[in-house]
């Protein structure tokens, strides 16, 4: 049975990534920031503050060596979403970068050796197309930016893992219906998460040359930088 650890696992496409990976028979670790907190059922819950570095290594002291197959960094913030950046405070932009861009980062690092030691070795993360800068836009500075960075991040991590057979994947999960995308968004969860999953589960040791360091949108299409 593969295992995965999903983060944000309590709320929107976090959750539905944990309950369509638990459908599926996989063991699903579903990270949340906060104790009291709602997972599937069914799935093991785990306390995880992505910004929080001592959260990140009680994590790790939990799991100890266990492998696992796909580190999905989901969790992430969108706090200048319809905000004038003039009345953007500098502490929210560098939390949309701590959470967006340090945090997977510093739990991938955390959790490298767990995923190598598995069999599909897969580092997912949750980007945007928002980031992409040959599709630039206007407004949401922070939060672009923040991701726009998490890419150049993963891309940089995707040299150094790659002798380790580990592939990582940045994804657009469409702009979805969930607290964050708001109701107006084009696709609900279940078929953001089919459509990420189709790229994400094929990917594996022996097809890194497909993967490993490529950004997809939730169709499987690739996505400019
Ligand atoms: N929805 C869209 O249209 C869309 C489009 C492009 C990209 N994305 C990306 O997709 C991912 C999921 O978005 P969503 O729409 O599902 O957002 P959401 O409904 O707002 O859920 C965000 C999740 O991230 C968690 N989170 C935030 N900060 C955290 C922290 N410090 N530690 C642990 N967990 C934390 C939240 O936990 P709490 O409940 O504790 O706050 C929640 O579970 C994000 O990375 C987002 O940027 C979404």
């Amino acid at each position: 049975m593969p295992t995965i650890l999903i983060t944000g696992a309590n709320r929107g496409i976090g959750q539905a990534l944990a309950t369509s990976y638990q459908a599926a028979g996989w063991k699903v670790y579903a990270a949340r920031r906060y104790g009291g907190a709602v997972v599937p059922e069914g799935t093991h819950p785990v306390r995880l503050d992505v910004g929080d570095e001592h959260s990140i290594k009680a994590l790790k002291d939990q799991l100890g060596d266990e492998p696992i197959d796909v580190l999905w960094n989901n969790a992430g913030v969108f706090l200048d979403k319809g905000k004038d950046l003039a009345k953007l405070p500098d502490e929210d932009w560098l939390e949309s970068f701590r959470v967006n861009c340090v945090a997977p980062i510093r739990l991938a690092e955390m959790l490298i050796d767990n995923v190598a030691a598995s069999d599909r070795r897969v580092m997912a993360f949750t980007s945007t197309k928002m980031a992409s800068l040959a599709r630039y836009g206007q407004g949401s500075i922070a939060y672009r930016s923040s991701k726009t960075a998490l890419n150049m991040a993963v891309r940089c991590l995707s040299h150094d893992v790659a002798p380790r057979g580990i592939s990582c994947i940045m994804l657009h999960p469409g702009w979805v219906k969930t607290d964050m995308g708001g109701e107006a968004a084009d696709i609900d969860v279940e078929t953001s998460v089919s459509g990420m999953r189709k790229t994400v589960d094929q990917a594996g040791p022996g097809q890194q040359a497909d993967y490993n360091g490529r950004f997809f949108d939730y169709d499987g299409s690739a996505i400019d930088w």
